[in-house]
């Protein structure tokens, strides 16, 4: 296979220190692939006011199969502007419309709730990701005064709605997975949620082989904790697919196990971990880098491989299972123990 070009932003905080650590494991599995590395950053903005190049989002496109991102973020920039410009940037103006978010739980002793075990636990988010209030359409009238009125426009097209959907129909199909469900607030924003459910009756209509189901987001809140087992796929917003991700991410573990995917079939996507920049963990070698490793596994996937993926994923597994692993998930181990620890069990395969 061709060797795989991978652009790489390590980003703000821990950002820097899983990715470098993800890395690792990737050149351990063998994989053929190719970093050049980016600094966009805080710092890089703070130095020099760049986020991102002008011609930076074409250059990523033209030159590179995928990219590799930490996580953006930094209270010396409160206006978060980089990361509005790098990370928002890529997702909107690649046109990466599915935010894919894997749930998966590896171990019994890492799920918060009672009782719940592996298999219980093994679902995929699918999140529209270049919609909604994301889009900052709207404004502020009176600012500063008694009489202030902000407007935050929730966009939703009738284009970003159906490929959404179809997208969740198609990864329920290629993952052999027989549900997707739906889940909205139609029964208040009536607008929004209106086009939701037509295209959604539409679209799953040409998928008799799936079972269509639908939950309002404030229920879905409350299932997701009470019996994870019954979700497959399921397909939402912007908004309500980032808060429940997080919700989704503390079952299996905590945000430091998550992975995502920000994907536009045949075009370049890129890969992050769910979790942010954590400022307050990083440069302390205690981030979890099993988000980014996975993330790493699940890129390597969507590029063709199968093999290296598959052994990263069999080494994760192994080192959760013989608690090589960082505070956060009851280890003991620090960023780069961990790594190095998941590495060798790669290389070793
Ligand atoms: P966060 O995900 O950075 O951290 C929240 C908490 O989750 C942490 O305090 C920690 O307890 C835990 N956590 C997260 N990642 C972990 C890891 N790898 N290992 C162990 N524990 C981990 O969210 P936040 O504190 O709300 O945001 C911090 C900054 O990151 C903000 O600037 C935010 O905008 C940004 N952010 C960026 C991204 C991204 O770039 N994709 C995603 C989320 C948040
Ligand atoms: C995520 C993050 C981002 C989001 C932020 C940092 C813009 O929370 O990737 O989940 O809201 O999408
Ligand atoms: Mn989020």
């Amino acid at each position: 296979m061709a060797i795989k070009r991978i652009a790489v932003v390590p980003g703000d905080g821990i950002g820097k220190e899983v990715i470098p650590a993800a890395l690792q494991v990737v050149e351990a599995s063998g994989a053929t692939v190719e970093f050049t590395h980016f600094d966009w950053s805080a710092d890089r903005y703070l130095k020099d006011g760049v986020t991102i190049p002008a011609d930076g989002f074409a250059m990523l496109a033209r030159d590179f199969d995928a990219i590799f991102l930490g996580a953006l973020g930094d209270p010396r920039v409160p206006t978060n502007i980089h990361a509005k410009e790098i990370l928002l940037g890529m997702r909107f103006k690649m046109d990466l419309y599915a935010n894919v978010r894997p749930v998966k739980l590896l171990d019994e002793a890492l799920c918060p709730l009672k009782g719940i075990k592996p298999e219980n636990v093994d679902f995929v988010v699918v999140r529209e990701n270049t919609e909604g209030p994301y889009v900052d359409v709207g404004g502020v009238f009176k600012q500063g005064t008694l009489d202030e009125i902000a407007t935050q426009e929730d966009i939703n097209t009738r284009k970003g709605v159906e490929r959404i959907i179809r997208f969740a129909f198609e990864l329920a199909r290629t993952q052999k997975r027989k549900k997707v469900l739906m889940s909205d607030k139609s029964n208040v924003m009536t607008h929004a949620g209106g086009l939701w459910q037509r295209v959604f009756k539409e679209v799953a209509a040409e998928y008799s082989d799936i079972q269509a189901l639908h939950m309002y987001v404030d229920a879905l809140c409350m299932h997701m904790a009470r019996a994870p087992q019954q979700f497959d796929v399921i397909v939402t917003n912007n908004m309500f697919g980032d808060i429940i991700t997080d919700l989704a991410a503390a079952l299996q573990g905590g945000l430091g196990m998550a992975a995502s995917g920000n994907i536009h079939p045949g075009k370049t996507s890129m890969f992050e971990p769910v979790h942010g920049s954590a400022p307050p963990f990083a440069g302390k070698n205690i981030a979890n880098p099993i988000g980014a490793i996975s993330t790493a596994a699940m890129m390597l996937e969507h590029l063709g491989l199968t093999k290296e993926p598959d052994r990263i994923n069999q080494a994760v597994l192994q080192a959760v299972r013989q608690n090589k692993i960082t505070p956060d998930v009851g280890g003991g181990l620090g960023t780069r123990e961990t790594a190095a620890w998941i590495a060798d069990c790669v290389s070793r395969a």
